[in-house]
């Protein structure tokens, strides 16, 4: 085990915090450090998960001997040139999302990757969605045939967000992260929608929502955007000739669930969820048959309690949404992983071993560099989209991920 991976965490804030003990206990990782510009977070962070590497900086990372990857866990504007420093460093690279927040910068990874042939990977949680699975195996199975319609969105109130802006923002947090349009961060809604239908998008539409709240944050010269949107929705036209809506919604009266599918629809079958009610139609001659899957889709510790009073009420408030439901193949990931906490149900641990098992074998990760582009791309268009009154727009495309280089499966 001479390739061990040594991987220094960037950003010691709130999102980290679950990820260090999964990538510690995984057996391709040799060793972890963490950094932070805030000095008391390194230090707690690394005492907190009983690690003995501590950097000063992100640069002193990137000229270490012994770190051979980069884990970005820095607020969500600040990803593309750190993922483009590491790599031109010689640094395998795990991102959280999103993966930049501009077109070039997208390039740029994708060039990098491909020239150097280190690994990327972006963590996203809906690759892994209960949801997603579902569509995406009914669907490459055939049995839903060809997929022609879907919907898909992430819903995240600014309620839940202004501590968490304020924490690592400091007097600027407003003008900074906080105003960052929803669709430079779009890849919950994009990504459930693309990696079910293993399609991308050529072309975007989009409509925002102009906010007006008192808090200020949204509007020109009020954020680095001058970004009016807190919600914005986008029409994709896919290249596989089916469409897609996907939502960003930042300003809106709900909690949970927060990231999923409402409705996926082939020729010859369809999905629909409502809440913690998943329904699944297969069409049968003239009829149609129905078929109740919220057992399979439910998390296991959900599905205890579906019959109690009071049983939607906790689940419209994210109550049991973190961990396992039956249909997510717990068999692929490392003994190591059981009994350990997990998040954004039940994602984290396949995103922390698709990135170890593709940065130790050479193997391409389910959310490698050009996956990553395509879950990103429509986002960033359907911004300019949405601030042309809904003009339709090109989205450009890097290409599928090198045909000779085998991928991870996902679902195996
Ligand atoms: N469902 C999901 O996939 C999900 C959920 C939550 C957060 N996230 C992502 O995780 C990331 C981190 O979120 P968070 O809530 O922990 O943010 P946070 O603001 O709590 O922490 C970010 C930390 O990064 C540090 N930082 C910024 N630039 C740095 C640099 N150059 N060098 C060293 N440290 C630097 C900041 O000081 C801060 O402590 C965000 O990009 C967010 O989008 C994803």
């Amino acid at each position: 085990m001479n390739n061990l991976l040594h991987i220094g965490f960037v950003g010691c804030g709130s999102f980290v915090q679950h990820f260090i003990p999964l990538f510690k206990a995984h057996p391709y990782v040799g060793s972890v450090a963490v950094t932070d510009l805030i000095p008391e977070r390194r230090i707690e962070t690394a005492k907190k998960h009983g690690v003995t590497d501590i950097y000063d900086s992100f640069e002193d990372m990137l000229k270490s001997k012994k770190l051979n990857c980069i884990a970005i866990f820095t607020q969500r504007h600040l990803h593309g040139p750190l993922a483009i420093a590491a790599l031109k460093a010689g640094k395998h690279v795990y991102s959280a999302v999103p993966m930049a927040t501009s077109v070039e910068e997208i390039a740029q990874i994708v060039e990098l990757v491909k020239q150097t042939g280190l690994t990327y990977s972006m963590g996203e949680t809906g690759h892994y969605r209960p949801c997603s699975i579902f569509c995406r195996t009914k669907l490459k199975s055939g049995e839903m045939g060809e997929f022609v319609y879907g919907e898909s969105q992430y819903n995240h109130d600014m309620r839940h967000f202004y501590a968490s802006y304020q924490r690592s923002g400091g007097p600027d947090w407003k003008r900074t992260a906080a105003g960052i349009p929803p669709m430079l961060y779009p890849t919950h809604s994009t990504g459930m929608m693309l990696s079910s239908t293993g399609s991308y998008a050529r072309k975007v539409a989009a409509f925002g929502y102009r906010d007006h709240h008192e808090d200020g944050i949204f509007g020109e010269g009020k954020n680095d955007w001058d970004n009016p949107f807190t919600n914005t929705s986008a029409m994709l036209y896919l290249a596989n000739g089916g469409i897609a809506r996907i939502s960003e919604n930042r300003r809106i009266g709900w909690y949970g669930p927060q990231s999923y599918i409402t409705n996926f629809c082939g020729t010859a079958g369809s999905y629909e969820c409502s809440i913690a009610q998943h329904s699944y139609v297969r069409l049968s001659g003239m009829d149609a048959v129905y078929e109740d899957v919220s057992g399979l889709l439910n998390p296991f510790e959900m599905q205890k309690h579906v019959s109690e009073e009071g049983f939607a009420n906790a689940v419209v408030n994210n109550k049991w949404s973190s961990t396992f439901a039956p249909i997510q193949n717990t068999k692929r990931l490392p003994e190591e992983f059981i009994g350990m906490p997990d998040g954004h149900g039940g994602t984290h641990k396949y995103m922390c071993d698709d990135f170890c098992k593709a940065a130790y074998t050479g193997k391409l990760s389910p959310t490698n560099a050009w996956i990553a582009a395509r879950y990103n791309l429509p986002g960033l268009i359907a911004h300019q989209s949405a601030l042309k009154d809904g003009e339709s727009i090109d989205v450009p495309d890097f290409g599928d991920p090198p045909a000779g280089q085998d991928m991870l499966d996902s679902d195996k």
